[in-house]
């Protein structure tokens, strides 16, 4: 085997770009349309600002914002403009991570930190749906918690009554989604939010995927029900800004109803040689890049321009609902308030000789394992290939139906492609 150590000499960074352009080569594109997640385009000049805002902050250390404080005034600034869009209440506060995980590991600590204060928790634990992103384990298993995941309801939203049995006075956070990432439905929310009122528990809204999206699809006029800071049950949420915020990779927002909940989410210390040191999310250094690509693009886009970006998502979004639903034993999981679409096929094993045939084809697919289905995270990414997408898979499907394609049993023991 190779071994991999530092070059005695340096090299010259055209023949190094040329390496990686080759390395490059080995990734699925970012701008073709043939990921079904991962990747979020709104226009090469977006791209543009947020690349050239990256690179001109990418050395500056949001750790220290005494020395760099245009940091500290873009993420107050960003946090400020996503408390707007989400009807933030007076004395609302938040701060910028590095991505979904990351806000959600300081939700469930600033939770559980608070139950802390307020009362003894022998055992404490969250409630979760089945549906809600793994991210919500990793904190627990970080923070010494138990998750209780509850199963969804039939229509594949959260089970409130299911979720309030699994509920005790041990229960330290209630989690909803503003949509699922496995399928793309927005969780009861208002019902959610109710519920931990009465029962005085924190309820966290997951809105990783929705919080950039659905504030403008709302204004639009399409139904999206009520799932912010509205809902005065509503205590915490998390808010990716590198998803439909079109921000560069590593932008994501922990928001508060109040100000003094995200106190718990700090972490201080001073028994060292070098006195107060002070991290407000899980990061030391933190590259003022990914807040100043979301600053830019957040400005450089302004409402009217996510609003353009959001019709057009939609109304991509109700090209492949159309297609979807005009071929024969594909049944969607739902109807999704946003974009994301998530559909299985009458025989729900036919989901992986589907897939499979798509994947020869040139795709790369996105499963769902319970049940099985197909998801995708439509996005304008996703617009120059659609018609193409259709056409392979109403030709693969034609071929599954005529074949009767059973994957074989051990298939479905596979691993789901994420
Ligand atoms: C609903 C939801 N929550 C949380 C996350 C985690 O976000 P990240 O991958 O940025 O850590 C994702 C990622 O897709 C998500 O879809």
């Amino acid at each position: 085997m190779n071994v991999i150590t530092l070059p005695e000499q340096g090299c010259d960074w055209d023949s190094l770009k040329q390496r990686m352009q080759v390395l490059q080569r080995g990734d699925w594109s970012h701008r073709d349309g043939r990921l079904p997640l991962h990747c979020y385009f709104a226009g090469e000049e977006v791209g543009k600002v947020a690349a050239e805002a990256y690179s001109m902050f990418a050395s500056a250390n949001a750790l220290a914002p005494q020395a760099f404080p245009s940091c500290g005034q873009m993420e107050r600034e960003v946090v400020a403009m996503v408390l707007d869009l989400l009807h933030r209440p007076d004395g609302g506060a938040g701060s910028m991570t590095s991505g979904g995980t990351e806000s959600i590991i300081l939700a469930v600590k600033a939770a559980r930190d608070h139950a802390r204060a307020m009362r003894h928790a022998h055992r404490p634990n969250i409630v979760i749906p089945e549906s809600a992103h793994p991210a919500f384990d990793k904190a627990a298993q970080l923070l010494g918690l138990d998750v209780r995941r509850v199963p969804v309801a039939d229509d594949y939203r959260c089970d409130v009554a299911a979720m309030e049995a699994a509920l005790d006075d041990e229960t330290v956070l209630l989690v909803a989604s503003a949509p699922s990432l496995p399928y793309g439905l927005i969780d009861r929310i208002e019902a959610m939010a109710a519920l931990a009122l009465r029962k005085r528990v924190w309820l966290h809204v997951d809105s990783c995927i929705g919080g950039m999206l659905a504030p403008f699809v709302q204004q639009l006029g399409y139904p999206v029900p009520a799932f912010d800071f509205r809902l005065p049950g509503v205590r915490s949420m998390s808010v990716d800004l590198h998803k439909f915020g079109y921000a560069a990779k590593g932008a994501s927002l922990i928001l508060y109803r109040d100000a003094a909940d995200q106190q718990f989410q700090f972490s201080r210390f001073n028994r060292w040689p070098k006195g107060d040191y002070f991290t407000p999310t899980l990061a030391g250094t933190r590259s003022g890049g990914a807040i100043a690509s979301a600053w830019a693009v957040m400005r450089f886009l302004g409402r009217e321009g996510y609003l353009h970006i959001s019709r057009q998502v939609m109304q991509l979004r109700d090209r492949y609902l159309a297609g979807l639903a005009a071929l024969p034993s594909v049944q969607l999981l739902g109807t999704p308030e946003l974009s994301v679409v998530t559909f299985t096929t009458r025989s729900p094993s036919h989901v992986f000789a589907l897939a499979d045939g798509m994947r020869s084809r040139g795709w790369y697919m996105s499963l769902v394992a319970s049940p099985p289905a197909i998801q995708q995270t439509v996005n304008l990414v996703h617009a120059a290939l659609a018609d193409q997408y259709f056409d392979d898979l109403r030709a693969v499907l034609h071929d599954v139906l005529a074949r009767g394609t059973e994957a074989p049993a051990d298939r479905q023991q596979l691993v789901v492609t994420y």
